[in-house]
């Protein structure tokens, strides 16, 4: 099975981290595709003496906590180095290995100036504003469409940076001081900042499309795995309240430079409830104590930026675009756990858009923002569920709970969780 991909098939969250971690110890690589540090995964590692290690990854990708396990950057990323020196920093602080890491020579660099950028838009939009995380994402990939992106590549040649400084600097500069009364930013000091990382970055430098043919080729076992989820995707998401990149299992392919044809997996990784960070429609977002209760037990607040989740009912519409849009083959249903104590449980069936029901995702944004959701209620179940390893091993109401669920979302649900442990899942079919 030569390359896997692991998506989000909700808004984010859905413990895409924890998925990774889980098979990192039987893949060989770990690709970032796309995104950047917008993206937070929690990974929970059980230590020998009972205690547990919790390491909260933002722009390496998930794989680098797995001893043997080369993590990749690839080309669709886009990289704060600074960030990305921090976080190396931190894990060798914790006695985690980095030096197998390896940087797509293609990826594209967040200059300071897109931070500011992405801050002082969101600002500016005011009521219409996207609820970015501020890590100049957007920015970053309007520069790469607009051709006027700065590659990590370009840090290695100081009179080609400084070109692309300069011709980049011309406009931005313009905005920033016209538009958002900011003051303007030096070519000097951009290049010197970006200068002052090459020497440390040049060792992880490298070609990552060959390097992973050559992986593939070898039978070696790729595991890509994205940043966000379906509905942030640029394409196919709640457009505008979207990420700037490309979170689905096409992406995949152009954020890694492996084949489609190399793809033989793809896991979507889905909640048993759902939540979203940021604006945007959100047919089944709860507002009263049910809502309290998911945010409370799930512990649902940001990785990246500590923000409340929104938090609602499972979402079965949801599921079945992702699977379609993805070609899910598995799911993994995260955080059944969370559930427990709830009498009945609501799961979203289809929507109701002024009067017509929707059993399909609505093409029409705007019906989107008016659907409300066709409710069907499921039996709760009180029994703590944390330490169940098989399928057997949860109540009755809980397996009927995801059968249902699994019947609803269009791929059978292969894997799942009931805790953040790497221990804590139910292997009902296998992911490699
Ligand atoms: P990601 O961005 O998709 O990797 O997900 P995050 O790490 O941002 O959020 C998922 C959170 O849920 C993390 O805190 C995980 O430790 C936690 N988690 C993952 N799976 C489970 C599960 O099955 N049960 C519980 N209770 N927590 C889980
Ligand atoms: P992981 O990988 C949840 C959301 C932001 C905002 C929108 C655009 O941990 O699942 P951006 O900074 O990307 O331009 O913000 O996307 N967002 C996420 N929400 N999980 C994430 O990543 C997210 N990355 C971005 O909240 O609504
Ligand atoms: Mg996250």
């Amino acid at each position: 099975m030569p390359a896997v991909v692991i998506v989000g098939a909700q808004w984010g969250d859905e413990g895409k981290g924890k998925a990774t971690d889980l098979l990192g110890s039987r893949v060989d690589y770990v690709v970032k595709f796309n995104g950047g540090n917008n993206a937070g995964h929690t990974v929970v590692i059980p230590q020998e003496d009972g205690t547990s290690e919790k390491y909260a990854l933002h722009l390496l990708p998930s794989g680098i906590l797995t001893p043997g396990c080369i993590p990749v950057i690839g080309n669709g990323v886009v990289v704060d180095i600074g960030v990305l020196f921090e976080e190396i920093d931190g894990l060798e602080a914790r006695g985690v290995d980095t030096s197998q890491l390896k940087v797509s020579a293609s990826a594209h660099v967040i200059p300071e100036y897109n931070k500011v950028l992405d801050k002082v838009t969101e600002r500016f939009l005011g009521s219409r504003k996207i609820g970015t995380t501020g890590r100049g994402i957007g920015p970053t990939y309007a520069d790469k469409m607009n051709r006027q992106g700065i590659r990590i590549q370009d840090l290695f040649d100081e009179k080609i940076l400084t070109q692309k400084v300069e011709a980049a600097l011309e406009l931005k500069n313009q905005i920033l001081t016209k538009v958002y009364n900011r003051r303007a930013v030096t070519v000097d000091e951009v290049v010197e900042e970006l200068r002052s990382y090459a020497d440390r970055l040049a060792p992880y430098v490298t070609d990552t499309t060959l390097l992973l043919e050559q992986a593939i080729a070898g039978d070696k076992i790729v595991l890509l795995e994205a940043g966000q989820a379906t509905m942030l995707d640029v394409d196919h998401g709640t457009y505008p309240f979207v990420t700037s990149s490309s979170a689905t299992a096409g992406g995949a392919a152009t954020g890694s430079g492996i084949a489609p044809t190399r793809i033989e997996r793809v896991i979507g990784i889905v909640k048993a409830y759902t939540t979203r960070v940021g604006e945007g429609p959100f047919p089944t977002e709860l507002f009263d104590d049910a809502g309290d209760y998911l945010r409370n037990q799930g512990a649902e607040f940001g990785t990246t930026t500590g923000r409340p989740r929104r938090c609602g009912w499972y979402d079965s519409v949801v599921a079945r675009y992702s699977a379609r849009i993805n070609g899910v083959t598995d799911f993994v249903l995260t955080k059944l756990d969370v559930l427990t104590g709830l009498e009945t449980i609501p799961v979203c069936v289809a929507y109701d858009v002024d009067g017509v029901r929707h059993d399909e995702m609505p093409v029409n944004q705007t019906d989107f923002h008016h659907a409300v959701p066709v409710l069907e209620e499921l039996e709760g179940w009180s029994e703590d569920i944390s330490g169940a390893r098989t399928f057997e091993d949860l109540p009755a109401a809980a397996q009927a709970y995801v059968l249902r669920v699994e019947e609803l979302s269009g791929s059978r649900i292969s894997v799942i969780g009931v805790g953040p442990g790497r221990d804590q899942a139910i292997v009902r079919h296998d992911l490699i």
